[in-house]
C-alpha cells in the first residue's frame, strides 16, 4: 500500500466538536505555524484527544494518534522488520509514517511508555527534526508539516515515571482542565443530548466530586463521565440510576466517599 493512500485514513472529514476554553486555539496555531510541539497536560477526560482532533481538522492534515502503554518500545513507535515468504520487509510504525507524510502525530499518555521510547523523540523534537531508523540504516528528515504532540496527566505520575527535563524542554505545553461550569453544562447538553437545566445537573454533582480529590477522591468526575451519564439518561435511565453508574461507581470503592457522592446525587435530583 502506497504511504499516500495509507495516510488517507488519518484525515479528520467532518468537523470534531469542540468547545474552547480560552486562547488554546489560538496558541496551537501559533505553536504549528512555528512547528515547535507540544504537550497538552491536564486530568483524564477534559478534553485533550478531543482538542488534537479539532485543531487537526481546522489545520488540515492527517492526525496519527498513538495510544501508549508501558509494553511499548521504540520499534512500537518507528517500526520493525517483518518476516514474510519473500523474505524480510521494512514496516514502518506511527511516528515513522507520520515524519514522513507530514501528519500530526498525537503520543496519548507518553509517561507509560518505556524510557527509550522517549528518546527516539528527542532528535525530531529540536532544530533537527529527524528520525534515525538504525535498524534500517536510514536518517528520516521530517516532512515540513510534522508536528509531535503529547500528552501527559500531571498528577498520576510516580516520581520514577515522570518525564525527563531533557524531554519536557523539547515542548511547548497547554494546561487543560475541566472547563468552567457554563463551558462544560453546554459540553455535556451538546454531547449528550440532554437538555440544559440536566446538564448543569450533572456539572453540579462533578463540582462536588471535584471537591473531594486528595481527600479521598484520587480524581475528580471528568467530563468523559458526565457525557456517559448523560448518555443513560437519554436512553431513559432514571437520573440517580445513571448518576450511580457512570460518576460514582467507576471512581472508587471506598463506601464513604460512594455513600458521599450518592447523597449528593439524591440531593441534586431530588
Ligand atoms: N472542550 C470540549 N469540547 C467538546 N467536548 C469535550 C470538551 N471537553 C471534554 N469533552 C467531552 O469529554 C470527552 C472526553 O474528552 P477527551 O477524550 O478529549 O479527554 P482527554 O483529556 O483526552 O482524556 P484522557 O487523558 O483520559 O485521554 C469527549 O469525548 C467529549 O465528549
Ligand atoms: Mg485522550
Amino acid at each position: 500500500m502506497s504511504v499516500n493512500i495509507e495516510v488517507e485514513q488519518y484525515k479528520i472529514r467532518s468537523e470534531p466538536y469542540y468547545h474552547s476554553q480560552s486562547n488554546e486555539i489560538a496558541l496551537y496555531e501559533a505553536a504549528y505555524a512555528a512547528r515547535l510541539p507540544v504537550m497538552l497536560k491536564g486530568p483524564t477526560g477534559c478534553g485533550k484527544s478531543r482538542f488534537v482532533e479539532y485543531m487537526a481538522w481546522k489545520i488540515g492534515k492527517p492526525l496519527i494518534t498513538v495510544a501508549c502503554n508501558e509494553d511499548m518500545t521504540a520499534s512500537d513507535l518507528i517500526g520493525r522488520f517483518l518476516l514474510d515468504k519473500d523474505g524480510t520487509r521494512w514496516q514502518d510504525g506511527p511516528l515513522t509514517l507520520a515524519a514522513r507524510v507530514g501528519a500530526i502525530c498525537y503520543l496519548d499518555e507518553i509517561v507509560e511508555a518505556r524510557k527509550d521510547t522517549t528518546v527516539v523523540i528527542h532528535p525530531l523534537t529540536d532544530y533537527r527534526r529527524t528520525l534515525p531508523l538504525d535498524r534500517k540504516g536510514e536518517l528520516i528528515a521530517a516532512h515540513p508539516d510534522f508536528q509531535l504532540v503529547i500528552s501527559y496527566n500531571p498528577g498520576y505520575q510516580s516520581l520514577m515515571k515522570d518525564l525527563k527535563q531533557s524531554t519536557k524542554q523539547r515542548f511547548t505545553a497547554l494546561e487543560f482542565d475541566y472547563a468552567d461550569a457554563h463551558t462544560e453544562t453546554l459540553i455535556v447538553a451538546r454531547e449528550a443530548g440532554v437538555d440544559a437545566g440536566v446538564a448543569a445537573k450533572l456539572v453540579d454533582i462533578a463540582h462536588r466530586a471535584r471537591a473531594l480529590k486528595g481527600h479521598g477522591l484520587e480524581e475528580g468526575i471528568s467530563t468523559r463521565l458526565l457525557v456517559y451519564a448523560g448518555n443513560l439518561m437519554a436512553q431513559g435511565i432514571d437520573a440517580q440510576d445513571a448518576c450511580r453508574m457512570a460518576l460514582v461507581r467507576p471512581i472508587t470503592d471506598d463506601a464513604d466517599i460512594r455513600s458521599t457522592l450518592d447523597h449528593a446525587i439524591d440531593l441534586v435530583f431530588a
